[in-house]
Protein backbone atom coordinates (compact mmCIF):
# COMPACT_ATOMS: atom_id res chain seq x y z
CA UNK A 1 0.00 0.00 0.00
CA UNK A 2 1.30 3.34 -1.23
CA UNK A 3 2.17 5.67 1.93
CA UNK A 4 0.35 8.31 3.74
CA UNK A 5 1.66 11.70 3.17
CA UNK A 6 2.17 13.93 6.05
CA UNK A 7 -1.07 15.58 6.97
CA UNK A 8 -3.37 13.62 5.17
CA UNK A 9 -6.71 13.83 6.58
CA UNK A 10 -8.17 11.00 8.47
CA UNK A 11 -11.34 8.99 7.48
CA UNK A 12 -13.46 10.79 10.20
CA UNK A 13 -12.19 14.24 9.04
CA UNK A 14 -13.32 13.17 5.59
CA UNK A 15 -16.76 12.29 6.93
CA UNK A 16 -17.04 14.89 8.87
CA UNK A 17 -15.73 17.67 6.45
CA UNK A 18 -17.52 15.87 3.46
CA UNK A 19 -20.89 16.51 6.09
CA UNK A 20 -19.82 20.09 7.10
CA UNK A 21 -18.77 21.33 3.75
CA UNK A 22 -19.64 19.75 0.25
CA UNK A 23 -22.89 20.22 -1.61
CA UNK A 24 -23.25 17.01 -3.75
CA UNK A 25 -24.83 17.24 -7.75
CA UNK A 26 -28.26 15.84 -7.97
CA UNK A 27 -28.52 15.07 -4.44
CA UNK A 28 -31.03 15.23 -1.24
CA UNK A 29 -28.08 16.45 1.12
CA UNK A 30 -30.54 15.24 4.31
CA UNK A 31 -30.65 11.23 2.33
CA UNK A 32 -27.32 11.45 1.29
CA UNK A 33 -26.07 12.54 5.10
CA UNK A 34 -28.10 9.69 6.39
CA UNK A 35 -25.60 7.02 4.35
CA UNK A 36 -21.68 6.75 5.52
CA UNK A 37 -20.13 8.47 2.37
CA UNK A 38 -17.62 6.81 0.06
CA UNK A 39 -14.56 8.41 -0.47
CA UNK A 40 -12.95 6.87 -3.59
CA UNK A 41 -9.33 6.98 -3.09
CA UNK A 42 -8.22 5.03 -6.01
CA UNK A 43 -8.94 3.13 -9.47
CA UNK A 44 -7.34 0.10 -11.79
CA UNK A 45 -9.26 -1.09 -14.64
CA UNK A 46 -13.60 -1.07 -13.96
CA UNK A 47 -12.77 -0.84 -10.05
CA UNK A 48 -12.66 2.00 -7.68
CA UNK A 49 -11.45 1.70 -4.23
CA UNK A 50 -12.12 3.83 -1.44
CA UNK A 51 -10.56 5.30 1.21
CA UNK A 52 -11.11 2.25 3.64
CA UNK A 53 -9.67 -0.25 1.25
CA UNK A 54 -13.36 -1.40 0.09
CA UNK A 55 -12.95 -2.34 -3.85
CA UNK A 56 -16.26 -1.78 -6.01
CA UNK A 57 -16.84 -2.25 -9.53
CA UNK A 58 -18.20 1.29 -10.98
CA UNK A 59 -21.11 0.25 -12.70
CA UNK A 60 -22.09 3.84 -13.95
CA UNK A 61 -18.44 4.16 -15.71
CA UNK A 62 -18.16 6.72 -13.11
CA UNK A 63 -21.50 8.71 -14.92
CA UNK A 64 -21.52 7.17 -17.84
CA UNK A 65 -18.12 8.85 -19.17
CA UNK A 66 -14.99 5.77 -18.77
CA UNK A 67 -14.33 3.94 -21.33
CA UNK A 68 -10.94 2.15 -21.23
CA UNK A 69 -10.93 1.41 -17.01
CA UNK A 70 -9.43 3.38 -14.84
CA UNK A 71 -5.60 4.30 -14.27
CA UNK A 72 -5.09 3.12 -17.58
CA UNK A 73 -1.34 3.41 -18.81
CA UNK A 74 -1.95 3.99 -22.05
CA UNK A 75 -4.07 7.31 -21.18
CA UNK A 76 -2.27 7.88 -18.17
CA UNK A 77 1.27 8.04 -20.24
CA UNK A 78 -0.85 10.43 -23.34
CA UNK A 79 -1.77 12.89 -19.79
CA UNK A 80 2.14 13.31 -18.24
CA UNK A 81 3.55 13.61 -21.40
CA UNK A 82 1.86 16.89 -22.20
CA UNK A 83 1.78 17.72 -18.77
CA UNK A 84 5.80 17.54 -19.50
CA UNK A 85 5.24 19.90 -22.06
CA UNK A 86 2.18 22.48 -20.94
CA UNK A 87 -0.78 22.11 -18.71
CA UNK A 88 -3.09 24.46 -20.12
CA UNK A 89 -2.73 27.07 -22.86
CA UNK A 90 -5.63 29.17 -24.29
CA UNK A 91 -8.06 28.45 -27.43
CA UNK A 92 -8.60 32.15 -27.65
CA UNK A 93 -6.41 33.78 -30.59
CA UNK A 94 -4.09 30.86 -30.21
CA UNK A 95 -3.64 27.20 -31.17
CA UNK A 96 -1.90 24.17 -29.50
CA UNK A 97 -0.63 21.20 -31.42
CA UNK A 98 -2.72 18.65 -29.30
CA UNK A 99 -6.13 21.08 -29.83
CA UNK A 100 -5.38 20.96 -33.59
CA UNK A 101 -4.58 17.35 -33.83
CA UNK A 102 -8.28 17.01 -31.79
CA UNK A 103 -9.90 18.60 -34.57
CA UNK A 104 -8.37 17.00 -37.22
CA UNK A 105 -8.70 13.28 -35.84
CA UNK A 106 -12.63 14.12 -34.68
CA UNK A 107 -13.05 15.69 -38.74
CA UNK A 108 -12.27 12.37 -39.73
CA UNK A 109 -14.17 10.75 -37.82
CA UNK A 110 -17.34 12.47 -38.60
CA UNK A 111 -19.72 11.78 -41.38
CA UNK A 112 -20.07 14.43 -44.40
CA UNK A 113 -18.48 18.19 -44.18
CA UNK A 114 -18.74 18.18 -40.61
CA UNK A 115 -15.66 19.55 -40.62
CA UNK A 116 -15.03 22.16 -37.79
CA UNK A 117 -14.72 21.59 -34.25
CA UNK A 118 -15.61 24.46 -31.29
CA UNK A 119 -14.10 23.03 -28.14
CA UNK A 120 -15.53 23.48 -24.10
CA UNK A 121 -15.34 21.41 -21.59
CA UNK A 122 -18.87 20.02 -20.80
CA UNK A 123 -21.75 18.25 -22.20
CA UNK A 124 -24.05 21.25 -21.51
CA UNK A 125 -21.74 23.58 -23.00
CA UNK A 126 -21.35 21.47 -26.46
CA UNK A 127 -24.93 21.52 -26.33
CA UNK A 128 -25.42 24.85 -25.33
CA UNK A 129 -22.86 26.47 -28.38
CA UNK A 130 -24.88 24.33 -31.06
CA UNK A 131 -28.27 26.02 -30.10
CA UNK A 132 -26.58 29.60 -29.64
CA UNK A 133 -24.37 28.77 -33.59
CA UNK A 134 -27.52 27.51 -34.88
CA UNK A 135 -29.52 31.03 -33.61
CA UNK A 136 -27.04 33.18 -34.55
CA UNK A 137 -26.90 31.43 -38.13
CA UNK A 138 -30.43 31.92 -39.05
CA UNK A 139 -29.91 35.41 -37.68
CA UNK A 140 -26.67 36.20 -39.85
CA UNK A 141 -28.98 34.62 -42.85
CA UNK A 142 -31.63 37.08 -42.43
CA UNK A 143 -34.46 34.84 -40.91
CA UNK A 144 -35.22 36.24 -37.71
CA UNK A 145 -38.20 34.48 -37.34
CA UNK A 146 -36.75 31.20 -36.59
CA UNK A 147 -36.29 31.59 -32.44
CA UNK A 148 -38.17 28.11 -31.64
CA UNK A 149 -36.43 24.60 -31.16
CA UNK A 150 -37.80 21.68 -31.42
CA UNK A 151 -37.08 18.79 -29.02
CA UNK A 152 -37.93 15.59 -27.92
CA UNK A 153 -40.08 14.46 -25.06
CA UNK A 154 -38.30 13.61 -21.99
CA UNK A 155 -35.08 14.30 -23.33
CA UNK A 156 -32.10 15.77 -21.26
CA UNK A 157 -29.16 17.77 -22.64
CA UNK A 158 -27.69 19.40 -19.80
CA UNK A 159 -28.59 21.63 -17.21
CA UNK A 160 -27.87 25.39 -17.64
CA UNK A 161 -30.53 27.14 -18.92
CA UNK A 162 -30.79 27.16 -22.52
CA UNK A 163 -30.22 23.64 -21.89
CA UNK A 164 -32.94 22.76 -19.53
CA UNK A 165 -35.31 24.26 -22.41
CA UNK A 166 -34.15 21.98 -24.73
CA UNK A 167 -34.80 19.33 -22.92
CA UNK A 168 -38.08 17.97 -21.43
CA UNK A 169 -36.82 16.68 -17.53
CA UNK A 170 -40.05 17.96 -16.11
CA UNK A 171 -38.75 16.55 -12.34
CA UNK A 172 -35.57 17.87 -12.69
CA UNK A 173 -36.25 21.29 -14.12
CA UNK A 174 -39.46 22.59 -13.98
CA UNK A 175 -38.89 25.00 -11.50
CA UNK A 176 -36.95 26.88 -14.00
CA UNK A 177 -39.53 26.97 -16.80
CA UNK A 178 -40.27 31.11 -16.44
CA UNK A 179 -36.44 31.21 -17.52
CA UNK A 180 -37.54 29.06 -20.64
CA UNK A 181 -36.80 30.34 -24.54
CA UNK A 182 -39.25 28.98 -26.89
CA UNK A 183 -39.50 25.27 -27.62
CA UNK A 184 -42.26 22.66 -29.22
CA UNK A 185 -42.10 19.26 -27.46
CA UNK A 186 -42.19 16.45 -30.22
CA UNK A 187 -43.56 12.47 -28.87
CA UNK A 188 -40.80 10.42 -28.68
CA UNK A 189 -40.84 7.22 -30.73
CA UNK A 190 -40.82 3.91 -28.61
CA UNK A 191 -38.71 0.92 -28.93
CA UNK A 192 -37.79 -1.86 -26.59
CA UNK A 193 -34.43 -4.00 -27.45
CA UNK A 194 -32.34 -5.86 -25.00
CA UNK A 195 -29.89 -9.13 -25.76
CA UNK A 196 -29.87 -7.87 -29.53
CA UNK A 197 -33.35 -8.36 -30.23
CA UNK A 198 -36.10 -5.80 -31.13
CA UNK A 199 -39.24 -6.31 -29.44
CA UNK A 200 -41.36 -3.55 -30.44
CA UNK A 201 -41.17 -0.89 -31.95
CA UNK A 202 -42.73 2.58 -33.58
CA UNK A 203 -41.87 5.44 -34.95
CA UNK A 204 -44.69 6.31 -37.15
CA UNK A 205 -46.26 8.74 -34.51
CA UNK A 206 -42.79 11.15 -34.41
CA UNK A 207 -42.22 11.63 -37.70
CA UNK A 208 -46.00 11.94 -38.46
CA UNK A 209 -46.38 15.06 -35.83
CA UNK A 210 -42.53 16.18 -37.03
CA UNK A 211 -43.76 16.47 -40.25
CA UNK A 212 -46.96 18.14 -39.67
CA UNK A 213 -45.08 20.93 -37.23
CA UNK A 214 -42.59 21.35 -39.76
CA UNK A 215 -44.83 21.80 -42.66
CA UNK A 216 -46.63 24.72 -40.30
CA UNK A 217 -43.74 26.29 -38.57
CA UNK A 218 -40.72 25.49 -40.10
CA UNK A 219 -40.03 29.36 -41.11
CA UNK A 220 -40.14 29.50 -36.81
CA UNK A 221 -37.86 26.49 -36.16
CA UNK A 222 -34.09 27.01 -36.10
CA UNK A 223 -32.95 23.47 -35.21
CA UNK A 224 -34.38 20.10 -34.14
CA UNK A 225 -32.48 18.57 -31.26
CA UNK A 226 -32.24 14.94 -30.17
CA UNK A 227 -30.03 12.04 -28.58
CA UNK A 228 -30.06 10.02 -31.01
CA UNK A 229 -30.16 5.69 -30.31
CA UNK A 230 -30.61 6.13 -26.73
CA UNK A 231 -32.13 9.03 -24.56
CA UNK A 232 -29.66 7.60 -21.05
CA UNK A 233 -30.88 10.41 -18.14
CA UNK A 234 -34.89 9.25 -19.31
CA UNK A 235 -33.63 6.02 -18.26
CA UNK A 236 -31.92 4.68 -21.50
CA UNK A 237 -35.29 5.45 -23.90
CA UNK A 238 -34.47 3.67 -26.85
CA UNK A 239 -35.31 4.62 -30.54
CA UNK A 240 -36.04 2.26 -33.52
CA UNK A 241 -33.40 2.46 -35.85
CA UNK A 242 -33.92 4.79 -38.59
CA UNK A 243 -35.99 7.07 -36.87
CA UNK A 244 -32.74 9.15 -36.91
CA UNK A 245 -32.67 9.51 -40.93
CA UNK A 246 -36.31 10.26 -41.10
CA UNK A 247 -35.84 13.23 -38.65
CA UNK A 248 -32.99 14.41 -40.63
CA UNK A 249 -34.44 14.01 -44.06
CA UNK A 250 -37.62 15.91 -42.45
CA UNK A 251 -35.42 18.61 -41.30
CA UNK A 252 -32.95 18.82 -44.86
CA UNK A 253 -36.62 19.31 -46.67
CA UNK A 254 -37.71 22.36 -44.48
CA UNK A 255 -34.71 24.65 -43.87
CA UNK A 256 -34.25 23.60 -40.31
CA UNK A 257 -30.86 22.27 -38.38
CA UNK A 258 -30.67 19.12 -36.96
CA UNK A 259 -28.24 19.03 -33.51
CA UNK A 260 -27.61 15.83 -32.62
CA UNK A 261 -26.43 15.36 -28.84
CA UNK A 262 -24.02 12.30 -28.72
CA UNK A 263 -22.70 13.29 -24.79
CA UNK A 264 -23.46 10.05 -23.81
CA UNK A 265 -23.64 7.91 -27.17
CA UNK A 266 -20.62 8.77 -28.82
CA UNK A 267 -17.40 7.01 -28.13
CA UNK A 268 -18.58 2.94 -28.17
CA UNK A 269 -21.08 3.36 -25.55
CA UNK A 270 -23.56 2.22 -28.19
CA UNK A 271 -21.58 0.18 -30.25
CA UNK A 272 -20.06 2.38 -32.81
CA UNK A 273 -17.64 5.64 -32.63
CA UNK A 274 -20.51 7.63 -33.49
CA UNK A 275 -24.16 7.20 -34.11
CA UNK A 276 -24.80 9.69 -36.76
CA UNK A 277 -21.94 8.11 -38.78
CA UNK A 278 -23.34 4.89 -38.01
CA UNK A 279 -26.66 5.76 -38.94
CA UNK A 280 -25.48 7.48 -42.44
CA UNK A 281 -26.96 10.71 -41.38
CA UNK A 282 -24.16 14.25 -41.04
CA UNK A 283 -26.12 16.44 -38.48
CA UNK A 284 -25.36 20.59 -38.95
CA UNK A 285 -24.19 20.42 -35.16
CA UNK A 286 -22.91 17.23 -33.17
CA UNK A 287 -22.31 17.53 -29.28
CA UNK A 288 -19.36 15.41 -27.91
CA UNK A 289 -18.20 15.16 -24.06
CA UNK A 290 -18.31 12.11 -21.70
CA UNK A 291 -16.67 9.11 -23.53
CA UNK A 292 -14.90 11.99 -25.41
CA UNK A 293 -11.72 12.19 -23.25
CA UNK A 294 -12.89 8.50 -22.07
CA UNK A 295 -14.17 10.09 -18.48
CA UNK A 296 -10.62 11.44 -17.62
CA UNK A 297 -10.76 15.07 -18.04
CA UNK A 298 -13.68 17.89 -18.58
CA UNK A 299 -13.58 18.32 -22.86
CA UNK A 300 -16.40 18.33 -24.95
CA UNK A 301 -16.89 19.27 -28.62
CA UNK A 302 -19.39 20.84 -30.84
CA UNK A 303 -18.77 19.70 -34.20
CA UNK A 304 -19.67 21.92 -37.13
CA UNK A 305 -20.67 21.53 -41.00
CA UNK A 306 -18.70 23.59 -42.88
CA UNK A 307 -20.90 26.07 -44.49
CA UNK A 308 -22.62 27.07 -40.98
CA UNK A 309 -18.69 27.95 -40.09
CA UNK A 310 -18.75 29.72 -43.48
CA UNK A 311 -21.57 32.09 -42.72
CA UNK A 312 -19.87 33.46 -39.62
CA UNK A 313 -17.18 34.61 -41.50
CA UNK A 314 -16.46 38.26 -42.88
CA UNK A 315 -14.66 41.39 -41.46
CA UNK A 316 -14.67 42.03 -37.82
CA UNK A 317 -16.48 45.22 -37.97
CA UNK A 318 -19.47 42.89 -39.40
CA UNK A 319 -20.16 41.16 -35.96
CA UNK A 320 -20.63 37.96 -37.58
CA UNK A 321 -18.18 36.47 -35.30
CA UNK A 322 -19.35 34.00 -32.83
CA UNK A 323 -18.59 35.57 -29.48
CA UNK A 324 -18.84 32.60 -26.93
CA UNK A 325 -15.69 30.95 -25.31
CA UNK A 326 -14.94 28.92 -22.02
CA UNK A 327 -11.51 29.33 -20.05
CA UNK A 328 -10.47 25.91 -19.90
CA UNK A 329 -11.47 25.55 -24.19
CA UNK A 330 -10.17 22.74 -25.50
CA UNK A 331 -7.51 22.03 -22.63
CA UNK A 332 -4.35 20.49 -23.81
CA UNK A 333 -4.18 17.96 -21.45
CA UNK A 334 -7.94 16.80 -22.03
CA UNK A 335 -7.30 17.47 -25.58
CA UNK A 336 -3.65 15.02 -25.16
CA UNK A 337 -6.06 12.23 -23.96
CA UNK A 338 -9.10 12.32 -26.14
CA UNK A 339 -6.46 11.42 -28.99
CA UNK A 340 -4.63 8.68 -27.46
CA UNK A 341 -9.23 7.34 -26.33
CA UNK A 342 -10.00 7.56 -29.86
CA UNK A 343 -7.08 6.02 -31.28
CA UNK A 344 -7.35 3.16 -28.35
CA UNK A 345 -11.13 3.23 -29.25
CA UNK A 346 -10.92 2.23 -33.18
CA UNK A 347 -9.76 -1.47 -33.00
CA UNK A 348 -11.93 -2.09 -29.80
CA UNK A 349 -14.63 -1.39 -32.12
CA UNK A 350 -13.39 -2.34 -35.54
CA UNK A 351 -12.58 -6.06 -34.48
CA UNK A 352 -15.94 -6.41 -33.18
CA UNK A 353 -15.06 -7.07 -29.60
CA UNK A 354 -17.17 -4.30 -27.92
CA UNK A 355 -20.19 -5.56 -30.02
CA UNK A 356 -19.59 -9.35 -28.70
CA UNK A 357 -19.23 -7.96 -24.88
CA UNK A 358 -22.42 -5.95 -25.67
CA UNK A 359 -23.86 -9.06 -26.80
CA UNK A 360 -22.73 -11.07 -23.41
CA UNK A 361 -24.42 -7.84 -21.42
CA UNK A 362 -27.38 -8.31 -22.90
CA UNK A 363 -28.29 -11.93 -22.80
CA UNK A 364 -26.55 -11.87 -19.45
CA UNK A 365 -29.07 -8.95 -18.26
CA UNK A 366 -32.27 -10.98 -19.77
CA UNK A 367 -31.54 -14.09 -17.97
CA UNK A 368 -31.56 -12.49 -14.77
CA UNK A 369 -34.04 -10.03 -15.34
CA UNK A 370 -36.43 -10.74 -18.09
CA UNK A 371 -38.79 -12.91 -15.76
CA UNK A 372 -38.02 -11.09 -12.43
CA UNK A 373 -41.35 -10.90 -10.80
CA UNK A 374 -40.60 -7.00 -10.09
CA UNK A 375 -39.19 -5.81 -12.86
CA UNK A 376 -41.54 -4.16 -15.69
CA UNK A 377 -39.09 -3.71 -18.41
CA UNK A 378 -35.63 -3.94 -20.07
CA UNK A 379 -33.57 -1.96 -22.22
CA UNK A 380 -30.36 -2.57 -23.59
CA UNK A 381 -28.30 -1.03 -26.49
CA UNK A 382 -24.96 -1.47 -26.74
CA UNK A 383 -22.87 -1.18 -22.97
CA UNK A 384 -25.89 0.67 -21.37
CA UNK A 385 -28.79 -0.78 -20.30
CA UNK A 386 -31.82 -0.02 -17.51
CA UNK A 387 -33.99 -2.50 -15.86
CA UNK A 388 -37.28 -0.73 -14.55
CA UNK A 389 -38.51 -1.99 -11.16
CA UNK A 390 -41.77 -2.35 -9.89
CA UNK A 391 -43.80 -3.19 -6.50
CA UNK A 392 -46.83 -5.37 -8.72
CA UNK A 393 -45.38 -6.45 -12.69
CA UNK A 394 -48.79 -7.58 -13.22
CA UNK A 395 -50.38 -4.10 -13.20
CA UNK A 396 -47.47 -2.11 -13.36
CA UNK A 397 -47.96 -0.48 -9.84
CA UNK A 398 -44.34 1.33 -8.81
CA UNK A 399 -42.81 1.24 -5.63
CA UNK A 400 -44.26 4.02 -3.18
CA UNK A 401 -41.94 6.91 -3.98
CA UNK A 402 -40.80 7.95 -0.68
CA UNK A 403 -39.55 4.26 0.12
CA UNK A 404 -36.83 4.89 -2.34
CA UNK A 405 -36.37 1.17 -3.83
CA UNK A 406 -33.76 1.85 -6.28
CA UNK A 407 -31.59 3.31 -3.57
CA UNK A 408 -32.21 0.80 -0.94
CA UNK A 409 -31.17 -1.65 -4.12
CA UNK A 410 -27.91 0.39 -4.93
CA UNK A 411 -26.94 0.94 -0.72
CA UNK A 412 -26.94 -3.10 -0.86
CA UNK A 413 -25.04 -3.52 -3.75
CA UNK A 414 -22.03 -1.41 -2.17
CA UNK A 415 -22.22 -4.61 0.34
CA UNK A 416 -21.98 -6.68 -2.62
CA UNK A 417 -18.77 -4.63 -3.92
CA UNK A 418 -20.72 -2.90 -6.62
CA UNK A 419 -21.54 1.02 -7.60
CA UNK A 420 -24.62 1.65 -9.16
CA UNK A 421 -26.57 5.15 -9.23
CA UNK A 422 -30.19 4.25 -10.43
CA UNK A 423 -32.48 7.24 -11.84
CA UNK A 424 -35.83 6.97 -9.27
CA UNK A 425 -36.60 2.97 -9.32
CA UNK A 426 -34.67 2.50 -12.36
CA UNK A 427 -31.57 0.97 -12.13
CA UNK A 428 -29.34 1.56 -14.70
CA UNK A 429 -25.72 -0.31 -16.26
CA UNK A 430 -23.47 1.30 -17.39
CA UNK A 431 -20.01 0.00 -16.77
CA UNK A 432 -17.01 1.63 -18.39
CA UNK A 433 -16.14 -0.84 -22.05
CA UNK A 434 -12.99 -2.15 -21.04
CA UNK A 435 -15.13 -4.26 -19.12
CA UNK A 436 -13.72 -7.80 -19.40
CA UNK A 437 -16.44 -10.75 -19.82
CA UNK A 438 -16.02 -12.58 -15.97
CA UNK A 439 -16.90 -8.74 -14.45
CA UNK A 440 -19.78 -8.53 -16.93
CA UNK A 441 -21.19 -11.98 -14.98
CA UNK A 442 -20.25 -10.29 -11.87
CA UNK A 443 -22.04 -7.05 -12.42
CA UNK A 444 -24.79 -8.55 -13.42
CA UNK A 445 -25.29 -11.16 -11.06
CA UNK A 446 -24.52 -8.82 -7.85
CA UNK A 447 -27.21 -6.66 -9.47
CA UNK A 448 -29.59 -9.22 -8.84
CA UNK A 449 -28.60 -10.29 -5.91
CA UNK A 450 -28.58 -6.71 -4.36
CA UNK A 451 -32.07 -6.29 -6.31
CA UNK A 452 -33.39 -9.49 -4.05
CA UNK A 453 -31.75 -8.69 -0.89
CA UNK A 454 -33.99 -5.12 -0.71
CA UNK A 455 -36.89 -7.47 -1.92
CA UNK A 456 -36.19 -9.49 1.14
CA UNK A 457 -35.55 -6.73 3.75
CA UNK A 458 -38.73 -5.10 2.34
CA UNK A 459 -40.85 -7.83 2.52
CA UNK A 460 -39.69 -8.14 6.25
CA UNK A 461 -40.42 -4.62 7.12
CA UNK A 462 -43.93 -4.80 5.73
CA UNK A 463 -44.45 -7.33 7.11
C1 LIG B 1 -27.30 13.30 -23.63
C2 LIG B 1 -26.67 14.23 -22.65
N1 LIG B 1 -26.48 15.50 -23.00
C3 LIG B 1 -25.89 16.38 -22.18
C4 LIG B 1 -25.50 16.01 -20.92
C5 LIG B 1 -24.86 17.01 -20.02
O1 LIG B 1 -23.49 16.75 -19.91
P1 LIG B 1 -22.65 17.41 -18.72
O2 LIG B 1 -23.10 16.76 -17.46
O3 LIG B 1 -21.22 17.11 -19.06
O4 LIG B 1 -22.95 18.87 -18.75
C6 LIG B 1 -25.68 14.69 -20.50
C7 LIG B 1 -25.29 14.25 -19.15
O5 LIG B 1 -25.63 13.20 -18.67
C8 LIG B 1 -26.30 13.77 -21.38
O6 LIG B 1 -26.53 12.49 -21.03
Amino acid sequence: MAATRPGTPSENDLTRWDCEHSWHPFSQMREYLQFPPIHIASGEGSWLTDTGGNRYLDATASIWTNVHGHNDPDLNAAITDQLGKVAHSTLLGLSHPVGTELSHKLAGISPGDLNRAFFSDTGANAVEIALKMSLQYWQLRGYRDKDRVIGLRDAYHGDTVATMAAGDSRLFHRRFRPWFFNTIKLPRPECEEWDGKIRRADDGWSLHVLRKLLEKQAGKVTAVILEPSVMGAAGMLLHPPGFLKGVAELCREHSVHLILDEVFVAFGRTGPMLVCADEGVTPDFLCLAKGLSAGYLPLAATLVREPVYETFLGPFESFRAFFHGHTFTGNPLGAAVSLANIRKLEPMIATGEIRRKSDLFGRRIAEHFEAHPHVAAIRQRGMCAAIDLVEDRENGTPFPVPERFGIQVALGARKHGLLLRPIHDTLLLVPPLSISETEIDLLVGRTAEALNEALAARHVSVQ
